[in-house]
């Protein structure tokens, strides 16, 4: 009894010790630039915040306000906490929200992981984009920014890699259920003359809302699936436009012809 006693004080000076165990910093955010149009932007009094929300430490966030200049683009310093013993955290979720006056929208959601930042972000928002997801926001040459590629990577691997294969060539261990190999997903912009059409292909994997003229399909609706997925989430959408935004960089940066990519110069 006395012993257990002993051990519950050592327990909780370790625990007050950890606690106090001074922090380090560590950057959680790379710089953030952008440029905001459509819809009448840039607008006066429109503010943009960017909060960097710890995800395992929900409590524990920092926030950026910026005005959107007159040529409407805006930007924000790279961004370091000190993270205590406790609080520490391998993933950061970013939200930017534009308000104008009483209004507020969130236009882009992300994730990082810390260990994959690399250079400064910096975003493309037209608010006129379809933005049935809510990610009026694109990441600029998304593919030289390894967080985006590899959250893309991870959704593929869970969601994906069964049929389509792990390397995308269409030879997932599931073919036989759907009655034969899907199409090779190395070659999206082979088969479309050099072109990857991110819209495109990102509504093709969605699929709730494709009009009836597309025939019926033998790959699932992703919308639906992810939908039931993030159901206790209110922002479930956006949630959705996050998964897709990054398998479909994943899927750009399988396709096997770069120049196809670029297009003839
Ligand atoms: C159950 C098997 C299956 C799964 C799982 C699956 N697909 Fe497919 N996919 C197919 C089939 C089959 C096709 C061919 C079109 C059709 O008939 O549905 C296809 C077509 C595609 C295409 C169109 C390629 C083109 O060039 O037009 C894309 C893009 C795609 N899948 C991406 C994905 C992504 C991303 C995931 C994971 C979120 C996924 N697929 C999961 C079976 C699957």
């Amino acid at each position: 009894m006395r012993d257990a006693g002993v051990f519950a004080l050592l327990a909780s000076m370790v625990l007050v010790a950890g606690c106090a165990i001074p922090g380090r910093f560590y950057l959680v955010a790379p710089a953030i630039s952008g440029t905001l149009t459509g819809d009448g932007m840039p607008r006066e009094g429109a503010r943009l915040l960017l909060r960097i929300q710890h995800r395992e430490s929900p409590t524990l966030y920092h926030l950026g306000e910026v005005s959107p200049s007159p040529a409407g683009g805006f930007s924000f310093e790279a961004t370091q906490l000190v993270i205590a013993g406790q609080e520490f955290s391998k993933f950061y979720r970013a939200y930017l929200q534009l308000q104008i006056g009483a209004e507020q929208r969130i236009i882009w959601r992300a994730e990082f992981s810390r260990r994959e930042l690399g250079g400064e972000i910096r975003l493309e928002c037209d608010l006129e984009r379809p933005s049935r997801h809510g990610q009026p926001c694109w990441v600029a040459d998304p593919l030289t920014h390894p967080w985006l590629v590899s959250g893309g990577l991870r959704t593929y691997r869970r969601l994906c890699a069964s049929c389509h294969g792990l390397d995308g060539s269409g030879e997932g261990a599931a073919v036989a259920s759907v009655g034969g190999p899907p199409p090779d997903l190395r070659l999206i912009a082979s088969r479309r003359a050099g072109r990857f059409d991110r819209v495109e292909i990102s509504e093709w994997i969605e699929g709730r809302s494709l009009p009836a003229e597309h025939g019926t399909r033998d790959m699932p609706v992703w919308g639906e699936r992810l939908s039931v997925d993030y159901e206790r989430y209110t922002d479930r959408d956006a949630l959705i436009g996050v998964t897709l935004d990054s398998v479909v960089v994943y899927l750009e940066s399988l396709q096997e012809d770069d120049d196809a990519i670029l297009g003839p110069p």
